[in-house]
């Protein structure tokens, strides 16, 4: 598969590997259960899975504490399995991405249970110790709700150990040349076997350095520049997708490149997800109101030519707060969390639908969003058929839960016993597999599953949403946002009622006059434009997506 390129209009699909599909009856997702649904991703319009972390690991982070970087972790398979899922997945025109944790390993990495044993053994410099817990002070904290401090004290060796999420996860030390090296092997050692890339893991962690924010350091982005060279030479068509939880221009250095020219090409990530706009298309719902969409989106630079932002609705973590203000983060928790047991550090553990009340009219809205800002799209497995959450579960468990494929018990996961499974499955009167679940959306023509694939389709089949140029519409009616996805002569107005009313609007048309506005999603023309004002009715939460003919 070549075409270096090929990330700027593809759809991601982000899958945990534990709840999507289990092969050997264990009530476990495995390697080997992904294979015989590579179809219904297919079929979806996935261009590029990425997995969530599959390694070695005592699993106190789900996998993303790492204590063998070279191994699959036994619940998943083996590396053998991984190579026919790779294998599998090229087959079908399907690319495939792995989480790739750089900051951190779990304490029952080798490493680390050598590194504790005393002050002066050979690896003790893999991490980053400190006789007092002063240093770095003022660095936030990121696991606020179980993580007092970034640093805890080991009694073995009489020292404090750093670490930016659990304490059970100590951060690497990235100034001992040997670390970074060896963290260029395990790159190596994945991409070898023919994966598409990563999807890099906090990031923005990497050095230290007193004084500072501990983040987004020079020297983190020249280690990442370092990765980028080595992949490029050896691996030309594999990406780095940057997770930063950062704001627009913090994030902008992660492509590189030059600031002020796109032409010229980024060399450090091919794609950043753009985390700012997320919490942004919630707020905007809620309140029936477009302003800080459009703010940040105008607040955020330009990237080159070849780097593309990753857009989303949710993920495998809490709905993230931390990149809005203060009043914000209170105000969508007071909207979007009225049980406390929602809340999670600065952010919201719930799926998509929930959120959205389970109102179709807005979960068609919010993808028809995310389809169309620009940067490409991550569908996070389950909400293309609008799948529930359970806050009684641990941490962030309940947003994990066993993939919905059938109404029979079991739901299609598994053949274990379902008391056996690793988390339960949603079971209640309106989310349960019962009655959601992809076999029978993938029966009813109005499904949200058919929606998502419609939406999808069009989505790719338009080279202006992957590529091309994006200016919001000043309108006088703060609940329409709109904005002209532009390139060349291709052009696509996305309009969308934000408000649970009708709207009518002036559309700023005229240099289209003559011409016929076309509903690419619905299929059906509009009313053409002539020299007079444009005047469109929504109803609530109608969107459209308008090429012209
Ligand atoms: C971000 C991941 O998305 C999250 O799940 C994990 O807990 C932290 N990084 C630490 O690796």
């Amino acid at each position: 598969m070549t075409n270096s390129l090929w990330y700027k209009n593809a759809i991601f699909y982000e899958l945990h590997i534990r709840s999507f599909a289990d092969s050997n009856g264990d009530g476990k997702g495995d390697l080997l259960g992904i294979i015989p649904k590579l179809d219904y991703l297919k079929d979806l319009g996935v261009d590029c899975i990425w997995l969530l972390p599959m390694f070695g690991s005592p699993l106190k982070d789900d996998g993303y504490d790492i204590s063998d970087y070279f191994n699959i972790h036994s619940d998943y398979g083996t590396v053998e399995d991984f190579q026919l899922l790779v294998k599998e997945s090229h087959a079908r025109g399907l690319r495939i991405i792995t989480d790739l944790v750089l900051n951190h390993t779990s304490d029952q990495h080798p490493w680390f249970i050598e590194s504790r044993k005393s002050k002066d053994n050979p690896y003790r410099d893999y991490y980053v110790w400190s006789d007092n817990n002063k240093k770095y002070e003022g660095v936030r904290i990121i696991f606020v709700d179980t993580e007092p401090s970034n640093w805890t004290y080991d009694e073995t060796s009489g020292q404090y150990y750093w670490h930016r999420f659990y304490a059970s996860q100590p951060d690497l030390n990235y100034d001992n040349p040997e670390v970074a090296d060896k963290m260029l092997e395990v790159i190596r050692f994945w991409l070898d076997m023919g994966i598409d890339g990563f999807r890099a893991d906090a990031v923005p962690y990497l050095f230290e350095r007193e004084g500072t924010s501990c983040e987004n350091l020079p020297e983190t982005h020249d280690y990442l520049k370092r990765v980028r060279a080595m992949m490029n030479e050896h691996y030309p068509d594999a990406i780095l997708l940057g997770e930063a939880n950062m704001w627009p221009h913090e994030l902008r250095p992660y492509f590189s490149g030059d600031p002020n020219n796109p032409a010229v090409p980024g060399d450090e990530f091919h794609l950043a997800f753009h985390f700012p706009v997320m919490p942004r298309i919630f707020k905007g719902l809620k309140l029936g109101r477009a302003n800080d969409i459009i703010n940040i989106m105008n607040d955020t630079p330009a990237i080159p030519y070849n780097c593309q932002w990753c857009v989303f609705l949710r993920n495998h973590d809490e709905l993230t707060l931390e990149m809005v203000t203060e009043d914000d983060r209170q105000l969508m928790w007071q909207l979007y969390a009225p049980d406390p047991a929602m809340k999670l550090n600065l952010g919201i553990r719930r799926r998509l639908t929930p959120l959205l009340e389970n109102d179709r009219r807005k979960i068609e809205l919010a993808n028809a969003i995310l389809f169309s800002l620009p940067g490409a799209p991550i569908i996070y497995y389950g909400d293309e058929i609008g799948m529930g959450d359970n806050i009684a579960l641990f941490d962030r468990n309940g947003v994990r839960t066993p993939m919905q494929w059938t109404g029979e018990r079991g739901a299609g996961f598994s053949t274990a016993d379902p008391s056996q499974f690793w988390a339960p499955l949603i079971d209640d009167a309106v989310y349960g597999y019962q009655h959601i679940n992809v076999a029978s959306q993938q029966h009813e023509a109005n499904s949200l599953f058919n929606l998502m694939k419609h939406m999808v389709a069009v989505r790719k089949s338009l080279f202006v949403l992957g590529w091309g140029d994006c200016t919001f519409l000043q309108l006088d009616n703060e609940t329409i946002l709109a904005y002209h996805r532009h390139h060349e002569s291709e052009h696509c107005f996305i309009i969308c009622n934000l408000s649970d009313q009708s709207q009518t609007i002036t559309l700023p048309l005229s240099e289209f006059a003559g011409r016929t506005p076309h509903d690419l999603l619905h299929d059906k023309s509009l009313a053409p434009v002539t020299t007079s004002e444009y005047t469109l009715t929504l109803a609530p939460y109608q969107y459209h997506w308008l090429a012209f003919k």
